[in-house]
C-alpha cells in the first residue's frame, strides 16, 4: 500500500514538473516575441495577465485573439491566433497563471485604531475630562 502511494506521488510530481516545463517550452517557442513573464514587451506581461484573467480567458485569446482582445477592451488587435494541441495550450495557460502575483493580506486598517486611541489619549477614550 505503502508504495501504491508513494509510486503515485512520484508520477504526480513528474507530471506537475513536465506541465511547467512544457509551458515554458511553449513560451520560448510561440510568446517570447512578444511577452515578458513580468516586464511589458509589445503585449503585457504574464504576471498582469494572470492577475486579472481566468483560465478559459487566456485560451480564447490565444486561439481566437481577434474577437477576444474587442472584449478585453483592446481598440486593435496585435497578437497573432495561435493553433495549439490541447497539451500545449493546458501547459501554457498554467504557465502564465503561475506568475499571478501573490497578493499580501491587507490588515484592516481599523482594526487597532480603539487600542491606538486609548494609548495616546487614554482620557478621550474613557470619556473622561480633559484637565
Ligand atoms: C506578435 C506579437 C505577439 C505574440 C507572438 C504573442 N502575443 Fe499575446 N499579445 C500581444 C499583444 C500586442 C497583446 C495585446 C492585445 C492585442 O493587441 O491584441 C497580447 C495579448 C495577450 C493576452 C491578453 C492580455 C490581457 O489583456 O489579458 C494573452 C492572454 C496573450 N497575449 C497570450 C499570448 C500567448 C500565450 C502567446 C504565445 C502562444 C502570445 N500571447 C503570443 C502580442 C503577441
Amino acid at each position: 500500500m505503502k508504495k501504491i502511494i508513494t509510486t503515485f506521488f512520484i508520477i504526480l510530481t513528474l507530471t506537475s514538473v513536465t506541465e511547467a516545463e512544457s509551458g515554458k517550452k511553449v513560451f520560448e517557442t510561440y510568446c517570447w516575441g512578444c511577452h515578458h513573464q513580468t516586464a511589458v514587451a509589445f503585449g503585457p506581461p504574464f504576471s498582469e495577465i494572470a492577475s486579472k484573467r481566468t483560465a478559459e480567458e487566456i485560451r480564447a485569446m490565444i486561439t481566437d485573439p481577434a474577437s477576444v482582445s474587442k472584449t478585453f477592451g483592446y481598440k486593435r488587435n496585435a497578437m497573432p491566433a495561435f493553433t495549439l494541441n490541447e497539451e500545449e495550450l493546458k501547459a501554457i495557460t498554467s504557465y502564465i497563471l503561475s506568475f499571478k502575483p501573490k497578493t499580501p493580506k491587507k490588515e484592516d486598517p481599523k482594526k487597532n485604531q480603539d487600542k491606538i486611541i486609548q494609548d495616546a489619549y487614554p482620557n478621550i477614550a474613557q470619556n473622561k475630562e480633559v484637565k
